[in-house]
């Protein structure tokens, strides 16, 4: 039986009945509170609809990441990803999620010239798909930026360490902060989203000691990815963490393998049509 039980009291503050209270922006936040996260925050990646559904009781948060142009289309990096695809797979996200709260990431090119960019670009993702947030890569130089959304009722995520959509700029996905300087401008990027008042922020593929001072020095949860397990909660590409690809970064545990299930699956099948042993009796409809 299912878990679910469908409230069907409805008010105009809430005008559509949902089976379940949606955890919220402010409820995320408040996980840690004076330095200290008693219940991580686990986030992973959800990017259609039935994903969703499988990932939803488990998670706080569903990222609908720009790593879906990687995962999902094929693309070489997440450069070419845009608003539309952003869009449509956060509306698939939110139709098959009752529960987390669905956070989709601002794809390159639509945020970083202008406040006001990133203000047109983060009202559509969230009017077209129904997500709850955005998040955004970039330290010092966006927090101007994360204020101005805030501040006309966007909440925002940050991202920083190994930022993906600079790729071009870093020069590859290697892990960050191995040197003073590096590491000094991390620490300072994350602070200054937090005062600009990011609710939550990334850090993704730095050296553990990085993770931790980031972690220690700033207000709002830490979600680590290639960080540290003492962040303040956990993100990673959820077809990474079931095995969906044959190589994947160090920092991923794989939980299932997933990918060899689906070839296996798809060898079966193709020996059977060719044997015309499929269908059988069990899945044709015959005369009564
Ligand atoms: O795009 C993405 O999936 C991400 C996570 C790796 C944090 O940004």
């Amino acid at each position: 039986m299912s878990k679910y039980e469908l409230n069907t009291a409805t008010s105009r503050a809430n005008p559509t009945p949902q089976p379940l209270r949606r955890l919220t922006v402010p409820k995320i936040r408040a996980r840690k509170q004076d330095g200290v996260t008693a219940q991580p925050v686990v986030m992973l990646t959800a990017y259609t609809a039935r994903q969703a559904q499988l990932l939803d009781e488990h998670c706080d948060i569903l990222l609908v990441g720009d790593s879906l142009g990687q995962v999902i289309y094929g693309l070489p990096s997440t450069i070419p990803v845009t608003l539309e695809m952003m869009a449509n797979h956060a509306a698939a996200v939110v139709r098959g999620s009752y529960h987390s709260v669905v956070v989709v990431d601002m794809p390159f090119g639509s945020y970083e010239a202008s406040p006001g960019k990133a203000f047109e670009s983060a009202a559509y993702l969230l009017k077209a798909s129904g997500a709850a947030a955005v998040k955004l890569e970039g330290g010092e130089a966006m927090a101007p930026t994360v204020e101005f959304l805030i501040n006309r009722g966007i909440p925002v995520m940050g991202h920083v360490g190994l930022t993906p959509q600079a790729v071009n700029v870093l020069g590859g996905y290697a892990a960050r902060g191995r040197g003073d300087a590096e590491a000094g401008k991390i620490v300072g990027d994350a602070k200054a989203l937090c005062t600009a008042g990011a609710f939550a922020i990334v850090v993704e593929g730095v050296i553990e000691p990085i993770a931790i001072a980031v972690t220690e020095a700033v207000d709002c949860p830490i979600i680590g990815i290639g960080a540290s397990a003492k962040c303040d909660g956990q993100v990673l590409v959820t077809d990474d963490m079931v095995g969906m690809f044959e190589r994947v970064p160090r920092f991923v545990k794989r939980y299932e393998e997933v990918a060899p299930m689906i070839a296996s699956a798809a060898k079966r099948y193709a020996e059977e049509v060719r044997a015309r042993t499929f269908p059988g009796p069990d899945q044709t409809y015959q005369p009564d």
